[in-house]
């Protein structure tokens, strides 16, 4: 297993709607590993394909906080959303991507989403919670959404803007 670099918002690859994953092969195994490892690294609830600079249909995620109780690490490949509650939740969000920067965004409180595992089964499991939050953040990054794009246009600007100087002040060193 090996970290990846995270790409930091904004960057053009964050903005791509993922292709499919097609076949379950070795490399998406690894890819899988080394998202997990990065994620929980950072540390992180969840991270899609495209942070990495690959833009496939796949996020792992694993939202247990709770001390003493252990890890659930979640691999879903070609995600979707079954159904959705029509109760709502807000969570304060952050994203690996946009570091340092959080805000309120309201989405439904419980989805039903189907994916594939990498052992190639077919899935399906209720989230609410912290996970729901995630599943539908994560499955966001592979339309090219960020949690951002949820805000209203002033707010965005206002951290997009800010990356941007971040990340010209990094390049500089
Ligand atoms: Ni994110």
């Amino acid at each position: 297993m090996s970290l990846r670099p995270i790409l930091i918002h904004p960057d053009p690859r964050l903005k791509k709607r993922c292709a499919p994953v097609e076949s379950i092969t070795p490399e998406i195994g690894k890819l899988a590993e080394d998202m997990l490892e990065t994620m929980y690294d950072a540390p992180g609830v969840g991270l899609a394909a495209p942070q990495v600079g690959v833009l496939a249909r796949l996020f792992v995620m694993d939202c247990v906080k709770e001390e003493g109780v252990a890890p659930r690490p979640m691999v879903l490949i070609n995600p979707e959303i079954v159904s959705t509650s029509d109760e709502v939740n807000t969570y304060e969000e952050g994203c690996l991507s946009i570091p340092e920067h959080y805000a309120e965004v309201t989405r439904p409180a419980r989805v039903v989403m189907r994916w594939t595992g990498l052992d190639g089964a077919r899935q399906e499991e209720e989230f609410d919670g912290l996970w729901a939050t995630c599943a539908q953040h994560e499955l966001d990054h592979l339309d090219g959404r960020l949690f951002i794009d949820h805000l209203g246009a002033i707010k965005r600007g206002m951290i997009t803007r800010k990356m941007a100087k971040l990340k010209r002040e990094k390049a500089r060193g």
